[in-house]
């Protein structure tokens, strides 16, 4: 049965939130549409940019198409061995420089924003998202046939979670492990007085 790893706070969180992992077993006969895909997609082109230069790019796939299958085989064989069943893979990438050629400093900060705004969409939806950043560069650079200024990111499994029973290992013991983090204070960074002194 599908099983929850819902994220143990220190404060309550939205269950949108709280809720969202990345599975590795998806529900290989779920089958998704463009459609289905475009709440996903309104998320991400909502989601804040330097200058609102909107540098995230998309490139959708359906389990079932050619493209589907070739986007696969660019994948780390860690991905490759559960991210077949997924009803969507989605490359995300970023224009990292503007028409003219001036570089775009945030574009890869943009674009995990946008991903990350997707991702919670989706949640919403009933769907489940596993970012991968294990893929061959030069061979989705190619597949995309895309301007040299845009850059694949990540990878997105989409679809339906499912039972963990259909994987293998390693892979069954990380889907049912714990989620971790690191505790909030481990993520503050102290300021030093002295800035303030001098501002004032
Ligand atoms: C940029 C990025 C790259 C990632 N690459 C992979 C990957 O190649 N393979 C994989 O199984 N998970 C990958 N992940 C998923 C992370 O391992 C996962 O988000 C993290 O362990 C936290 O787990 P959770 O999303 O379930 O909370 C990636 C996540 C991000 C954001």
């Amino acid at each position: 049965m599908n099983h929850a790893k819902t994220a143990a706070t220190s404060v309550p969180l939205h269950p949108l939130l709280a809720e969202r992992w990345s599975p590795r077993s998806f529900d290989r006969q779920y089958p998704l549409t463009e459609r289905e895909l475009l709440p996903l997609l309104e998320a991400a082109r909502w989601s804040p940019s330097a200058n609102n230069s909107q540098p995230w790019r998309f490139a959708l796939t359906l389990r079932g198409s050619a493209e589907f299958d070739a986007i696969v085989e660019t994948l780390a064989a860690g991905n490759r061995a559960w991210a077949d069943a997924a009803s969507a893979l989605v490359v995300v990438a970023a224009e990292t420089a503007g028409p003219d050629g001036s570089p775009r400093p945030w574009a890869t900060y943009d674009t995990g924003q946008a991903a990350a705004h997707l991702s919670v969409q989706a949640e919403y939806e009933g769907l489940a998202v596993h970012q991968m950043g294990g893929f061959d560069r030069d061979a989705l650079a190619d597949l995309l046939d895309a301007p040299a200024a845009v850059t694949p990111l990540v990878v997105l499994a989409i679809g339906r979670r499912a039972t963990a029973d259909g994987l293998a290992e390693p892979f069954l013991s990380r889907e049912l492990a714990a989620r971790t983090r690191r505790p909030v204070e481990e993520l503050l960074l102290g300021v030093d007085a002295r800035a303030e002194e001098s501002a004032a």
